[in-house]
């Protein structure tokens, strides 16, 4: 009789949403009698959660899966998945089946609450298994048991989808129309995780401005409502939410998080381009004029805010003067962190086909001299946070080096001498050593420390992801009579 496979790892691509969305893999996972595990090689099930924003990203995950196969070879009862936005796609999903005979199950981002289905489906049928359905699971992936790794930290999906259709995005197609989750719901499942001793919430959508929910009574509930409800909880915690779009930001939002006391006032504001020509091909609905007003709306009103952006270059039909543009927006904008990311080619999207595509030289130039100006404009922001104390809320701990690592209100991370015990605490920290764009700090209060009781928070784990090379041939050498993978037999009709 076959014995239940006991160890699971799951390798997560992407953003925020797809951390979280493995936090739900996770779940069903321990459900069915599933443990967590750190090392590919002594997993009984491995399941890659995948991005396809960019063409890089993909070639990552493809890699990966290539080194499984030394692992299932050497362990041919091992299970692999593959799941999110690349399997959502039909051709990737077909693709993966093809070029990858022992994976066992692909499927796509609306089936991740069908998961455990598919898992009982391939065990007792013992063939593999492809399905991405177009159909929508939210309420049911509403329901499922959440295994959270990320520390103090929770994520809460106010909603799923995206209608935006950014003309070089593919994440409408691979996650689908925008549904925005019933208010009580999102306030019930935050109240339970403060009461469960989480210390920074932060709220996920693709475009959060455009959350449109519903109160109990049925009468629609804005974003600006629904921070206002969030931010009247009882309890010491902050708020944050990713992304914000430009057009939508509102003023009553801006208002609601400049008389919070919760909100944190680092605000992620992607400008992509400071072009309004390129803006207008992108397809997304602002112009310059209204992101800088933007920026001077949240200054004037929040005198500590802190913005970050995201930023594309090489954009089809990008001109110099429009990448001079962006340089420009980057400079007036003052981010405390700049993601610029080089234009990538997504299959299905309207930019695809865009005449005036730009070189791969060319890009690589503009991204490089986008990450000298970053680094410039980082660097002389980060210069005047010395001396400066914050409050920082303890996010980790490296324990061998004696050291904390923490956030501050701006999201801008801190490191500096402490003990396990502070973690999840608020702590004051004084900046005393700046070095490029990385603060180092230390306790105003030394004392404090000792009074902090120590809590169970279960901290992201670093991950031996696929033990590469030598690791892999050893195993090889050490199986010598698997000469074949076992489930390529199986899948031979
Ligand atoms: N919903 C969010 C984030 C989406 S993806 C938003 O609207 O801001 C995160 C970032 O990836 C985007 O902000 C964009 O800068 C970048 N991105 C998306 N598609 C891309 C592509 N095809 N090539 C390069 N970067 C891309
Ligand atoms: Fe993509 Fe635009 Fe939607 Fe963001 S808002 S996910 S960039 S389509
Ligand atoms: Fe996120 Fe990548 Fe999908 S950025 S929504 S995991 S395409």
């Amino acid at each position: 009789m076959e014995t239940l496979p006991k160890k699971y790892l799951i390798l997560t691509y992407g953003c925020q949403m797809n951390v979280h969305e493995s936090e739900k893999l996770a779940g069903i996972l321990e459900d069915n009698g599933y443990l967590p595990c750190t090392d590919a090689t002594q997993a009984d099930i491995v399941v890659f959660n995948t991005c396809a924003i960019r063409e890089n990203a993909e070639q990552k995950i493809f890699g990966n899966i290539g080194e499984l196969k030394n692992i299932k070879l050497a362990n041919p009862n091992m299970l692999i998945a593959v799941g999110g936005c690349m399997s959502q796609q039909k051709n990737y999903a077909d693709e993966i089946m093809k070029r990858y005979p022992y994976v066992d199950i692909v499927f796509g981002t609306h089936n991740l609450a069908d998961f455990e289905n598919l898992l009982k489906k391939r065990k007792e049928t013992g063939k593999r298994i492809s399905e991405t359905t177009e159909d929508e699971t939210i309420a049911l992936r509403d329901k499922l048991n959440i295994s959270r790794t990320s520390g103090v930290n929770a994520w809460v999906n106010i909603m799923y989808g995206c209608n935006n259709f950014c003309t070089y995005c593919i994440v409408p197609y691979v996650r689908g129309r925008e549904i925005s989750r019933p208010e009580v719901d999102i306030i019930s499942e935050i109240k339970k995780l403060l009461s469960e001793g989480y210390k920074q919430i932060t709220l996920l959508g693709q475009n959060v401005n455009s959350y449109s929910g519903k109160d109990e009574e049925g009468k629609e509930v804005s974003f600006a409502k629904l921070l206002f409800d969030i931010d009247n909880l009882d309890g010491k915690f902050r708020i944050r939410f990713m992304t914000s779009h430009p057009r939508d930001l509102s003023s009553d939002v801006i208002d609601v998080i400049a008389n919070s006391k919760h909100i944190c006032h680092g605000i992620h504001l992607p400008v992509q381009s400071g072009s309004d020509r390129v803006l207008k091909s992108m397809n997304r609905h602002y112009d310059i004029k209204r992101y800088n007003s933007l920026v001077d709306e949240i200054r004037a009103k929040i005198s500590d805010s802190e913005l970050t952006t995201d930023i594309i270059v090489g954009f089809p039909g990008e001109t110099e003067e429009d990448f001079k543009a962006t340089l420009d927006v980057m400079r007036k904008a003052e981010y405390m962190q700049i993601f610029g990311f080089i234009y990538s080619k997504r299959k299905g999207t309207p930019a695809e086909k865009m005449e005036n595509q730009i070189d791969k030289k060319t890009k690589k130039e503009r991204l490089s001299r986008l990450l000298t100006l970053k680094n410039d404009i980082i660097n002389a922001k980060t210069a005047k946070m010395l001396n400066q104390t914050y409050e920082v809320l303890v996010e980790s701990v490296d324990e061998q080096k004696g050291l904390l690592y923490g956030s501050l209100d701006s999201g801008k991370t801190i490191s500096f001498k402490g003990t396990k015990n502070c973690l999840g605490e608020f702590v004051m920290v004084k900046v005393i050593q700046v070095k490029k764009s990385v603060i180092y700090g230390e306790l105003v209060d030394n004392t404090a420390m000792k009074t902090f009781k120590e809590k169970n928070y279960k901290l992201p784990v670093e991950v031996s992801i696929l033990p590469s090379g030598e690791k892999n041939m050893k195993i090889l050498r050490e199986n010598k009579q698997n000469k074949k993978l076992e489930c390529d037999k199986k899948s031979k009709k």
